[in-house]
């Protein structure tokens, strides 16, 4: 079945079977493998996309519910000539990223925590982040890079 996204600014239209969730199609026929397959149950939030601006677990989602939805991904953090995203930045200076696997889905909740709350308080952040595991447990350094800017975009 046809479906069409717009995924990090950039129309795509995809040929997909019926059960092919949207990290099936981030994945496999995008190739955009920023986006990690954790649990694959709603558990982890590694496989977290903003859908229309909203967080969510792309592993719940059967691709063609979101058909001509606007999709951003880790990906579409870093602009085209390589530059990453003050919130990106913000994980490595403080140490927010250690083995990785859990940072893409961090990065897109906290972009989403920050677009629509650019001075999070960190029980605010702990509560945005609830649904990502991080296993190597780097939580105080990702609140601390929250906190880091939040305060670049406040001026302080
Ligand atoms: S892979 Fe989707 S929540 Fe774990
Ligand atoms: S940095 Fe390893 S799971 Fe979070």
């Amino acid at each position: 079945m046809r479906l069409t996204l717009t995924v990090n600014g950039a129309e795509a239209l995809i040929e997909v079977a019926p059960h092919s969730t949207l990290l099936n199609v981030l994945r496999d026929e995008l190739v955009l493998t920023g986006t990690k397959e954790g649990c694959d149950e709603g558990e982890c939030g590694a496989c977290t996309v903003l859908v229309d601006g909203e967080a969510v677990d792309a592993c719940l989602l059967v691709a063609l519910s979101v058909d001509g939805a606007e999709i951003e991904t880790v990906e579409g953090l870093t602009s085209e000539e390589g530059t990453l995203s003050a919130l990106q930045e913000a994980f490595i200076t403080a140490g927010g990223v250690q083995c990785g696997f859990c940072t893409p889905g961090l990065l897109m909740t906290l972009t989403a925590l920050l677009r629509e709350n650019p001075s999070p308080s960190n029980d605010e952040i702990r509560e945005a982040i609830s649904g990502n595991i991080c296993r190597c447990t780097g939580y105080a350094q990702i609140i601390e890079a929250v906190g880091s800017v939040a305060r670049q975009e406040n001026g302080r």
